[in-house]
C-alpha cells in the first residue's frame, strides 16, 4: 500500500523562509507517490540499469519526472510552481520576466535570435560571440554586422566591447535593429554595459546582452553590475556555469523597462524546448536562485570572492606566473582567474595540473589557464591550488608532453563572403583542410570551451585559420 505523507507544519516553516516552489512540489510528489502509468517509463527508477542506479541513488531516479504530472505545473505555458518559481527569479533579479530554460543559455540565445529578429535585419554583434548566437542568426536569417573587442594581445584574448565602436557602427549604418554584446568574456574581462546602453537607447535599438558567465553579479555588491541594472532589454544566465544548477539550466531575463515582444520570445522557447521538461532541472534552477537569496547562499558567495582574492594574493608572489587583471579600459571579474606561467603553454599547463596533481581547470589556452572561484570551493582547495602552481612554476618541465603549437582561442579578423545564411544552406562540399585556403566557409567551426567561432559559413578560410584547426581534417565549404 502506498503512504500518505502529510506536511507538518514545521516542513511548512522552513520552506516558507525562503519560497522555492518546484522544490517543493517535487519533495510534496516524491513524499505522496501514486501509481504511475505514465513517462518517464523507468518509473521512479524501478527498470534502470542497476550500477546506474547505484552511482546516482534511488532518490533522484525517484524525482526524475516531467511536467504535467503530480501537480508540478507545466513549462509551456508556465502555470503552477513552475510559473511561481520563475516570477520569484524575475523578483529576484530584477526582471520584468524570466524564463526557465533546458538546453542551456543556448536555448535562450536561439529563441532571442527567432523572436526578434528577422531575414535580412542588421544585428550589431561581437565577434567573439558564443555560437549559440550564431546559430540563431543563421536561423532567423539576420545579418551579423561584427564589432572587433578590443584584443589582450600578451594573453591572446578578447577585451571589452568598447560604446564607441558600437556608436560608430549604429551612426554609419542607418538600418541596425539590434545590438548583442557578450559580458562578460570567459576569461572575466568586463565591457562597460552602461554607455553601451546609453549609445543603443540613443539610437533607439535594443541591447541583449549574453551574460552567461555572470549570473552571480545581481547577488553581491563586490561584483561587476548586472547589465539588467545597467539598461539591457534581455539578459541570458547560465546558471549551471556558476550560480549552482544542475547542468544545462538555465535563465533568460527581459528587463522592467523594455518594450521586448516577451510573448514572441515565449512562443520561440516553446518551440524550441523539449516537451518532457526535466523536473530536476527546472527544480535546480528553483534551488539556485534561493540559495543564492538565502543567507547560507550569500556566505557562500562572500567566501567564494575571499577565495578568488586569496588566491590571486598567493598568485601574485610567484615571480614566473601572471595572472590577468583588471587594467586601464576594463574590468575584470575576481572570480575568474586567468593565469599563465612563463615557458609552458595553457595546454601543457593544464595538463600538468591534472596529471600531477589531480586538479581540473575550466579551460586551456594556448596561453593560459581559465580558473573558476566556485561557489562550493573550500579555501583548503584554493591552498592546494596555490601550492600546485607554486611547485610548476618553480620546476622544469621538459620531461612533460609538449603541447605548444596549438592555438586555442580565435583571435580572427572575418573577412566575409556571403551571407551567414545563404552559406550555410547552399551547395557544400568536404574537402581536405589542405585544400580549403582560399574557399569559403559554408560551416560554423567552433570548439567549446569558449564556443567561439574559428569559422562562419560564409567566411574566407585563410592560412590564418590553420593553427587553430589542428583537429580538422576536412572542413565544409561552398561548392
Ligand atoms: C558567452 C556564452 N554564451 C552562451 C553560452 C551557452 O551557454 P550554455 O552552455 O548554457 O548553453 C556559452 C557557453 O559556454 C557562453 O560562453
Amino acid at each position: 500500500m502506498l503512504k500518505k505523507v502529510t506536511k507538518t507544519n514545521q516542513d511548512i516553516k522552513e520552506t516558507t523562509k525562503i519560497k522555492a516552489p518546484i522544490v517543493d512540489a517535487l519533495k510534496t510528489a516524491y513524499e505522496n507517490p501514486t501509481y504511475q502509468f505514465h513517462i518517464p517509463g523507468h518509473t521512479k527508477g524501478k527498470a534502470i540499469f542497476k550500477d546506474f542506479k547505484k552511482l546516482t541513488g534511488e532518490k533522484v531516479l525517484n524525482i526524475d519526472t516531467t511536467d504535467e504530472f503530480d501537480n508540478l505545473g507545466t513549462l509551456h505555458p508556465a502555470t503552477g510552481p513552475i510559473k511561481e518559481a520563475q516570477e520569484l527569479a524575475a523578483e529576484a533579479f530584477g526582471a520584468k520576466k524570466t524564463f526557465f530554460l533546458l538546453n542551456g543559455s543556448t536555448a535562450g540565445n536561439l529563441a532571442l535570435a527567432m523572436s526578434l529578429t528577422k531575414k535580412g535585419q542588421k544585428i550589431i554583434v561581437n565577434r567573439n560571440c558564443h555560437r549559440s548566437i550564431l546559430t540563431g542568426l543563421i536561423i532567423s536569417g539576420a545579418e551579423p554586422l561584427w564589432v572587433c573587442p578590443n584584443r589582450i594581445e600578451d594573453w591572446s584574448v578578447w577585451g571589452n566591447v568598447d560604446a564607441g565602436q558600437i556608436e560608430e557602427l549604429l551612426k554609419t549604418h542607418e538600418d541596425v535593429s539590434m545590438v548583442w554584446i557578450t559580458n562578460p568574456t570567459y576569461e572575466g574581462v568586463v565591457s562597460d554595459i552602461k554607455s553601451i546602453s546609453l549609445v543603443c537607447k540613443k539610437y533607439g535599438v535594443p541591447l541583449i546582452v549574453d551574460e552567461a558567465h555572470g549570473c552571480l553579479w545581481n547577488f553581491n555588491k563586490h561584483l561587476p553590475e548586472t547589465a539588467l541594472k545597467l539598461g539591457a532589454d534581455a539578459v541570458v544566465h547560465s546558471l549551471h556555469k556558476t550560480g549552482g544548477s544542475m547542468s544545462q539550466s538555465s535563465m533568460l531575463h527581459i528587463s522592467k523597462d523594455s518594450c521586448l515582444d516577451c510573448n514572441a520570445v515565449e512562443k520561440a522557447l516553446k518551440l524550441l524546448h523539449t516537451t518532457s521538461p526535466s523536473l530536476l532541472l527546472l527544480a535546480s534552477l528553483d534551488a539556485a536562485r534561493a540559495n543564492l537569496q538565502s543567507k547560507s547562499g550569500q556566505k557562500l558567495l562572500d567566501r567564494a570572492i575571499a577565495n578568488a582574492k586569496y588566491l590571486r594574493t598567493r598568485l601574485d608572489a610567484i615571480p614566473n606566473l601572471h595572472q590577468l587583471k583588471s587594467d586601464f579600459g576594463y574590468k575584470t571579474d575576481v572570480t575568474k582567474v586567468f593565469i599563465k606561467i612563463d615557458g609552458l603553454s595553457g595546454k601543457r599547463l593544464e595538463s600538468i595540473l591534472e596529471i600531477d596533481f589531480g586538479i581540473e581547470v575550466e579551460s586551456a589556452s594556448d596561453i593560459g589557464v581559465l580558473i573558476l572561484c566556485n561557489l562550493g570551493n573550500k579555501r583548503s582547495d584554493f591552498k592546494y591550488l596555490a601550492d600546485a602552481l607554486e611547485s610548476i612554476a618553480s620546476t622544469n618541465y621538459q620531461d612533460i608532453y609538449y603541447l605548444e603549437n596549438r592555438k586555442h582561442m580565435p583571435m580572427l579578423e572575418p573577412k566575409i563572403m556571403m551571407s551567414l545564411r545563404e552559406a550555410f544552406y547552399a551547395e557544400k562540399e568536404t574537402i581536405s583542410k589542405l585544400d580549403a585556403v582560399g574557399r569559403i566557409s559554408a560551416e560554423v567551426v567552433a570548439e567549446c570551451p569558449p564556443g567561439i567561432s574559428i569559422l562562419l559559413p560564409g567566411e574566407l578560410i585563410t592560412q590564418e585559420h590553420m593553427p587553430y584547426l589542428n583537429d580538422y581534417e576536412f572542413l565544409e565549404v561552398v561548392k
